[in-house]
């Protein structure tokens, strides 16, 4: 496949694949990939885009990068354009981070020889994050089957959900959320999530993994909640709801003393680091991935 755009581009094979390279990876596998990528990030990016120029450059790929400010998208290109400018310099992959949703995906995909790696589309899909979330819990508890994973905070406006939920639902996980009525996307149930609370103490008495999201106040146009203390002493992870939280995982950057306190982000039940490190893998497994297409 020439491109991940979004979780629902991906098999169950698929998946597979890419969760045993990035074992492979883990486990100091290494593998040597001849190409050039270009990271393009038009939003602000720690983890995600620097994971994925370590996993380029661990695999020798020519890795090059142009953020908002330097990208004539700023002038008004188009997205389409971009790409194809990207193409014709001899780029092999374009690994980009935008602020808008992408359309129409067909159009974009035959018109390009290029590959592309999604790495953030608005509030639409993040892919690669939710293969480093299912690649984490994967790690910590073998079999997804019937395991039981609660999504805490805003909802709404998170793409790391809408792409983690199809790949959970492939392996038979059981998805709840948690958040303020404000906060949860009215298509939930359409999404095969049937476990909705507005108490976070009955989603952490469920849910074998706790993942919370952060609160993305660059994407509320309006007041969707009363204040942050309000929804922390709501919906946070507290010390007191510490104590009954099995796991925990946060895709990050967390918003300290909102989504959760500040002392417990790297306390002993958070899977938060292991995320992070699992990330180069995954990345290192996706690029790979796609990159095989050149020769198939
Ligand atoms: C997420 C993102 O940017 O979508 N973070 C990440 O990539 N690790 C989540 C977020 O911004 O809240």
């Amino acid at each position: 496949m020439r491109y991940i755009l979004s979780t629902k581009d991906l098999k169950l094979q698929d998946v597979e694949n890419i969760m045993n390279l990035s074992r492979y990876f883990k486990e100091g596998g290494k593998k040597e990939v001849k190409a050039s990528a270009l990271l393009m990030f038009m939003e602000p990016s720690t983890r995600t885009k620097l994971s994925f120029e370590r996993a380029c450059r661990n695999l020798g790929i020519d890795v090059f990068s142009i953020d908002l400010s330097t990208s004539s998208i700023q002038k008004g290109e188009s997205f389409m354009d971009t790409i194809r400018t990207v193409e014709a310099i001899g780029m092999d992959v374009l690994i980009f981070r935008v602020p808008f949703t992408l359309f129409p995906e067909k159009e974009l995909i035959n018109n390009t020889k290029v590959c592309l790696i999604n790495a953030g589309d608005g509030a639409n899909q993040h892919p690669t994050q939710a293969l480093i979330d299912l690649f984490t819990i994967k790690d910590r508890f073998g079999d997804l089957k019937n395991l039981r994973i609660a999504y805490i905070g805003d909802i709404l406006h998170s793409r790391v959900f809408r792409s983690s939920v199809h790949l959970l639902r492939m392996y038979g996980t059981e998805v709840g959320v948690c958040g303020p009525k404000t906060l949860i996307p009215s298509d939930i149930k359409n999404l095969g999530v049937y476990h909705v609370w507005d108490r976070v103490e009955e989603a952490i008495g469920w849910a074998d993994v706790c993942i919370w999201l952060r609160l993305q106040r660059e994407r509320q146009k309006e007041q969707f909640i009363p204040s942050e203390r309000d929804y922390f002493n709501q919906f946070g992870l507290n010390k007191s709801r510490y104590e009954k939280v099995k796991y925990f995982m946060h895709p990050g950057p967390v918003n300290r003393d909102v989504d959760i306190e500040g002392d417990l982000v790297y306390s002993e039940k958070s899977l938060i680091l292991e995320q992070v490190k699992n990330g180069v893998f995954i990345r290192m497994a996706v690029l790979s991935y796609v990159l095989q297409s050149r020769t198939s």
